[in-house]
């Protein structure tokens, strides 16, 4: 949710800013603006609303005037405080221009400094609250900008990183952090700060993870960080283990179609090292065999796709681990008094591993004494620093705002952390553990066998593109699928979509069927859950009785389906809790088409965010 950037180097800074937001554009995209500074501290500030483009095209337009300088700062917004108008986007300065500053997250007492500004005689000529922030450290400056900054901070509350840099400090950029990611790119002579290593992975692939409640100050020649008292903190640096092929489309016209294509390989690289002589291991595990032993309950909190993910984890953890399970949306979780205690695990999933519901849920799990098990995307993220054990998914970077392929790599990471339950409880034998591993490895290819079918999807996608709504059935793990194929169609095509369990039609929905309206079922095997088959064909058969068109997703050979579905889409067989791994694929591709037959931008749809940094 916001996306920043700071440059202190030897190359002209507003390239590289812009370059950086970029690729940092997934975070938001209502704004855009940059501050330059060149030597002699003249500080110029450009801003638009929109996207990043109508910024750059103004900026030529101007023939870059005054954009000289090799320390410079931007930002792409996602709005919170204030309409995305040229007025509002960021940077903001105080009166006399001296400071600017960009912002991600919300000061959540913004309303009582403006009060105080604007007491003092101070003009705000904004609607955000991040302008605050702007004059309270123009007016706390006393020539040193980290120790304003610092002393800023220290009054602010709410989840914040800010970009700082002053006029009479050329050649300086001052970043802090509480709750909203920011990442210091390490290169040759010249430093970076960053909501996310993409902006700077073209120059440099060496980072510092800054932590909660800490201030950067970088260079040319280096970087030092303290907490908000100006006290030296250590930090560690991390190496990127994805290259700039990562975070570029490869010859697709959407990353998220790229990332679509890349999850046979997200798979593959999440199962990756996690089988070893014998048994299941987690990345990181601050909780030892015993601490797992003694689980008796789970909840798995997590938001949109994550949660979605979290309900597949809950038929595959109940089935192998015999405990009981309740996935929950994280916003809901901690506000309706959840029983926990120490033996309660608590599985928060999100691939930015900084959504503001999911770290919340997570603190009031650990003040409760329950323990927590991260599923993440992103090293060193919020949510992995603050859980007792971590397991990364290895998709790589998603720039794509809808969740594809981590969505799967979730799904994958989910399955393993129900195979190490098992494991630690002895609920299931190391041969039947080696056997549910070993049918996770055949899963890339499976997923690369649906992908080599998608064409057919496309041409569905384009031949429904017009209708009014789309409504999606499954059961079992299914449901699930059905409410990930729903939500991927309403955030790309915006389109009226929901997902069912296909048990609950008679209790409602089917009131929505009318005359040629497409109805998606995902089909379970026939053979895992045979009972539920014929319930899902009797479903299928009332939707075509009111005139609907029936989309089934079925398995592959699946006959008895064939003559009742209006549109097949065939998925390769593989066990029934590993199914969801093929049939979203379908859903994921035919809401993609739909969006692109219907004219909109799959990798930016309207009023989303990649991370929900705020409640
Ligand atoms: C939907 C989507 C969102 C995210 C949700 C959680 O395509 O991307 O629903 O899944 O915002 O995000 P993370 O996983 O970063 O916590």
């Amino acid at each position: 949710m916001c996306g920043i950037v700071g440059y202190v180097g030897h190359r002209p800074a507003l390239d590289v800013v812009l370059q950086g937001l970029g690729r940092l554009e997934y975070r938001g995209y209502d704004s855009a603006g940059v501050a330059v500074v060149d030597g002699s501290g003249s500080l110029s500030v450009g801003r638009k609303a929109g996207p990043l483009a109508n910024l750059a095209a103004e900026l030529d337009g101007s023939g870059r005037d005054g954009f000289v300088g090799t320390t410079g700062m931007g930002h792409t917004r996602w709005a919170t405080h204030g309409a995305p108008t040229d007025r509002n986007a960021h940077p903001h300065s105080d009166a006399t221009g001296a400071v600017a500053v960009v912002h991600n997250g919300i000061i959540e007492n913004f309303a009582q400094l403006r009060a105080e500004l604007e007491a003092s005689g101070v003009e705000l000529t904004s609607e955000t609250d991040t302008e605050s922030a702007a004059h309270l450290i123009a007016r706390q400056y006393a020539g040193d900008l980290a120790a304003a900054v610092r002393a800023v901070c220290r009054r602010l509350e709410g989840a914040f990183t800010l970009v700082v840099t002053h006029a009479d400090e050329p050649g300086r950029i001052v970043a802090a952090r509480r709750s909203s990611p920011l990442v210091v790119g390490v290169g040759d002579g010249e430093h970076f700060v960053a909501s996310d290593v993409a902006a700077f992975i073209e120059t440099t692939r060496d980072a510092v993870e800054l932590g909660q409640d800490q201030v950067v100050t970088i260079s040319a020649d280096g970087y030092t960080v303290t907490d908000f008292h100006g006290d030296p903190v250590a930090t560690r640096l991390f190496h990127v283990d994805w290259d700039l092929s990562a975070a570029e489309k490869g010859g697709h016209d959407y990353f998220m179609l790229k990332e679509i294509e890349e999850q046979p390989s997200a798979v593959r690289d999440t199962l990756r090292g996690h089988f070893v002589d014998g048994r299941i291991v987690l990345d990181e595990q601050r909780m030892d065999t015993q601490e797992l032993r003694d689980v008796d309950k789970v909840f798995v909190v997590a938001c949109g796709t994550a949660y979605h993910s979290g309900l597949v984890a809950k038929y595959a953890i109940e089935h192998w681990c015999r405990l009981p399970v309740e996935a929950e949306l994280a916003s809901e979780f901690r506000y309706r008094d959840p029983v926990l205690d120490r033996s309660t695990l608590v599985v928060a999933i999100s691939q930015s591993g900084e959504t503001a519901d999911t770290l919340e849920a997570v603190r009031h799990a650990r003040e409760q004494k329950a323990r927590v098990l991260a599923i993440c995307n992103t090293n060193g993220a919020q949510i992995p620093r603050e859980s007792d054990a971590v397991l990364y998914t290895h998709a790589g970077p998603e720039i794509g705002v809808a969740a594809t392929k981590t969505f799967v790599a979730q799904v994958v990471a989910n399955y393993l952390v129900g195979l190490a339950l098992a494991q630690a409880r002895g609920t299931k034998y190391s041969d039947e553990i080696a056997r549910e591993f070993a049918e996770l490895e055949a899963m890339p290819d499976a997923v690369a066998d649906v992908l080599g079918t998608v064409e057919r999807v496309r041409a569905l996608g384009r031949d429904i593109a017009g209708s009014k709504a789309v409504l999606f059935l499954g059961r079992h793990v299914g449901y699930p699928v059905a409410l990930e194929g729903a939500l991927k169609l309403k955030e790309l095509a915006y389109m009226h979509a929901e997902g069912f369990a296909a048990g609950e039609l008679k209790h409602g929905p089917i009131a929505l069927l009318e005359e040629g309206l497409p109805v998606v079922v995902v089909m379970p095997s026939p053979k895992g859950r045979g009972v539920l088959h014929s319930k899902l064909l009797s479903n299928i058969q009332e939707i075509r009785a009111r005139g609907a068109r029936t989309i089934v997703v079925a398995e592959e050979g699946d006959d008895t389906v064939r003559p009742y579905a209006s549109h097949l889409l065939e998925v390769p067989a593989v066990p029934t809790l590993l199914q969801p791994l093929v049939s979203t694929v379908p859903l994921q591709v035919l809401a993609a088409e739909i969006a692109r037959a219907r004219g909109f931008d799959v990798d930016r749809p309207r009023n989303l965010a990649k991370s929900v940094t705020v409640e």
